[in-house]
């Protein structure tokens, strides 16, 4: 993976201090060993599941889903996996009806996946499949040790996983949450971790991610009263949904009340997929206010070779330049021209290439951009692994749900 950085930063002894600070954390925050794990276990439970189990649907939210779909979306259009991955995350009736329809129940195994193993979304839906599927083999349950998950999923005898300790939701794709469905549809885990270790390794052990990943965070921090919202426009219709993991990994860690000061800050997240936004976010991009920094994310070898045909159109003879071109080639002009569009008008950007879609490369997008929100949270002063905010509005859910089955 390489980053090129488009803008200028000096300050060493922030960076310093920043990278002390996530040294020190490394040693209680869960998440950084994740890549160090022993995944035998999970590859035994991987033989439990029956050969004849065609569909893996998980049944989960947030942090528990969006991080095992972002690396799933990413690797299935290139690959013939052995299952299919379906998630569960809404409590939109019309999905719910869809998603069922789309995958046959004795075909099925179930991820109930919840942390905190009390969350509204996931146990209605859990409730409604439990309703047509009442065999406590088809699920398996994957939760914090002690939870009520787990007494619940003890009690019915069926399958338990347990996140590993202090590994908070939106940071644990690397853990059992996010290995267990993408081992299950033949991801190849071991890989995505060796491309997070990768990462992880150049940014501790002073390699070039070290010096690129401060930079960027102190960019991102001692700017972020102007330069407060942060796209990322990804070249490739395979990050869509990294994008909506990063959205909620940026938006839940960062926007916070700050440790040790009255004011709210935060740092505003946008996900953008090229060349599709090219026609629509653009012109904010390029003429908006002045407020947003953007990452460029793009694949070097797309791996495939269809090509533009040699064929003139009638009247539209000026567009035979894209005549034999590659359509690799193609969106990777697209995503340079937007660049130095952006140059010009001196917006603040980077940009993230990749060489190939596979398991490593996504391993190591996903430890950077998790690196990135720790070393960030750290500089703005906020709390970036709690989420009082989202609490707060479960806690008013559960309130009015109590109302309602008083009758008042
Ligand atoms: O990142 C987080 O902590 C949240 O987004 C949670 O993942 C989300 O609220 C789901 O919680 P749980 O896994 O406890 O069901």
């Amino acid at each position: 993976m390489k980053n090129k950085l488009y803008f200028k930063l000096k300050n060493k002894k922030i960076q310093e201090i920043a990278f002390s600070a996530i040294c020190k954390e490394r040693k209680n925050i869960g998440y950084y060993a994740l890549t160090d794990q022993n995944i035998t276990p999970i590859l035994e439970y991987c033989k439990t599941i029956p050969e004849r189990i065609e569909n893996i649907a998980v049944i989960g939210i947030g942090g528990s889903s969006l991080g095992a779909k972002a690396v799933y979306e990413f690797i299935k259009p290139t690959r013939k996996l052995q299952r299919k991955l379906y998630f569960f995350e809404s409590t939109d009736p019309i999905n719910i009806t869809t998603l069922l329809s789309k995958i046959d129940l004795e075909k099925t195994h179930f991820l109930v996946i919840s942390k905190s193993g009390t969350t509204v979304e996931t146990f209605s839906i859990y409730k409604y499949i439990y309703s047509l599927k009442n065999d406590s083999k088809s699920y398996t349950f994957i939760t914090d040790p002690g939870s009520p998950l787990e007494k619940y999923a003890y009690a019915i005898g069926a399958s338990i996983l347990h996140l590993p300790k202090n590994v908070g939701g939106r940071f644990s794709v690397l853990s059992t949450v996010g290995l267990v469905p993408l081992a299950l549809s033949g991801i190849d885990i071991q890989a995505l971790l060796d491309g997070a270790g990768k990462l992880k390794k150049s940014f501790f052990d002073a390699g070039y991610m070290q010096d690129t990943l401060l930079k960027k965070a102190v960019f991102y921090a001692q700017n972020h009263a102007q330069y407060h919202i942060n796209c990322i426009f990804a070249y490739s219709e395979t990050l869509k949904y990294f994008c909506e993991w990063y959205v909620q990994l940026w938006g839940e860690s960062l926007g916070k009340k700050q440790r040790h000061s009255a004011f709210n800050v935060g740092l505003t997240p946008i996900g953008l997929i090229g060349p599709k936004d090219q026609h629509s976010f653009l012109q904010l991009l390029m003429e908006g206010t002045r407020d947003k920094s953007v990452t460029f994310i793009k694949i070097e070898d797309f791996q495939d070779d269809i090509v533009i045909p040699d064929v003139t159109l009638k009247h539209l003879e000026a567009l035979d330049s894209l005549n034999n071109l590659p359509f690799s080639k193609l969106i990777n002009m697209q995503c340079h021209s937007v660049i130095e569009a952006l140059l010009e008008e001196d917006i603040p950007l980077d940009t993230v290439s990749i060489s190939k879609v596979n398991e490593e490369n996504i391993g190591s997008l996903v430890y950077y951009y998790e690196l990135l929100t720790s070393l960030v949270g750290e500089l703005i002063d906020v709390n970036t692994y709690d989420q009082p905010g989202v609490e707060t509005g479960k806690i008013i859910l559960k309130q009015k749900l109590h109302t309602i089955n008083r009758g008042e």
